[in-house]
């Protein structure tokens, strides 16, 4: 419509006027806001935008192939595909603290960025896909002093010696204004309206200490509940859960409990599914999914994740809970 074209029109002239003949990186993490803002700044400036997409290791289930199918196949956008797994591995070994794991994981991505920029002759930006409720949540928490809510790795100053300024497009903008703005650039109508994904992704997602073992478990019983959320159509509306949601996703829950499977006894680990409505992510309500559906998720993710023994759905409100469990 014309009032978006307007605006694409607006931010285009503006992104060309800031970033003039220098070259820009940009995060790509496969959520929605990196890919709103990578397709944006690549209507702007073309060529001049490279794409730095980093596999920490923490990311759902075939994201890989999927970023760099819809970026550097279709849009023809220029994308390094790091693989630095081990990397964020080996500095996440033996942490266990939240706020520790949050920091560790956005200085890593510091780190691989500031290699990456290094091989870019001209770098001089680094472009992010922050949007206004970050912004938000961000100036309350520096408000809060010690009594910090989340330290969201993608907002904020970078350290002093990486002499790259910031080009954040999306800052004014809520999450559906971004969305719109996303099938208005062309980008897949799935894709834009995907679940929103953390920076730190299954990072926060598996409770205390992450390992790759889990992080296995996890993406494949995700998988498995997006799946069923995505195929189960609600009657009244007409729309999948999937769409019914605004957030939903599996927990790793690093406790085992006792089962039985055919005569044997097992003792393995735990998933929570986490369900959420929300209009600004500032406060949500657990989704009341049908229970067939989650009996469904349940049976599957038992069966199929081996490992897995036991799933419980979570009904926390947020506030006083969060959306995460991290
Ligand atoms: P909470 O858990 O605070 O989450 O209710 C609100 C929204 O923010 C996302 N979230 C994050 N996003 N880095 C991010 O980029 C983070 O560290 C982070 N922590 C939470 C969360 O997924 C939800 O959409």
């Amino acid at each position: 419509d014309w009032v978006m074209g307007d605006y694409i029109a607006e931010a285009v002239a503006s992104i060309r006027k800031q970033v003039g003949s220098d070259e820009v990186i940009l995060g790509l993490s496969g959520g929605v806001d990196s890919s709103v803002a990578a397709a944006l700044i690549h209507r702007a400036i073309g060529a001049q935008l490279t794409c730095v997409f980093v596999d920490h290791g923490l990311l759902r289930l075939n994201e890989g192939k999927m970023v760099m199918d819809m970026f550097a196949k279709n849009l023809g956008v220029k994308v390094i595909h790091v693989d630095a797994t081990n990397q964020f591995m080996g500095e996440l070994a033996g942490v266990s603290d939240p706020e520790a794991k949050r920091k560790i994981i956005g200085k890593e991505f510091v780190e691989v960025f500031q290699v990456e920029s290094g091989k870019i002759k001209n770098a001089k930006w680094l472009a992010q896909g922050t949007i206004y409720p970050d912004v938000i949540e961000s100036a309350g928490k520096g408000k809060k002093g010690a009594h910090t809510i989340k330290s969201h790795h993608n907002v904020g100053g970078l350290p002093e010696d990486m002499k790259l300024q910031l080009l954040e497009p999306l800052r004014e903008l809520f999450k559906d204004e971004v969305r719109e703005l996303g099938v208005a650039l062309g980008l897949p109508h799935e894709m834009v309206y995907r679940h929103p994904f953390p920076g730190p992704g299954l990072g926060v997602r598996i409770l205390g200490e992450v390992k790759k073992e889990f992080a296995d478990l996890l993406r494949r019983a995700d998988a498995i509940f997006i799946e069923e959320l995505r195929s189960t159509i609600d009657e009244n509306s007409g729309k999948s859960w999937y769409d019914l949601t605004s957030q939903a996703f599996a927990v790793f829950l690093p406790v085992k409990s006792v089962g039985v499977m055919g005569d044997g006894r097992t003792y393995e680990y735990v998933v929570a599914l986490r369900a959420v409505q929300t209009q600004d992510f500032m406060t949500a309500h657990w989704a009341h999914l049908p229970h067939d559906l989650l009996g469904r998720v349940s049976n599957r993710i038992i069966n199929e994740v081996r490992g897995i023994n036991r799933v419980v759905y979570d009904i926390s409100g947020k506030p006083p809970a969060t959306i995460e469990w991290e």
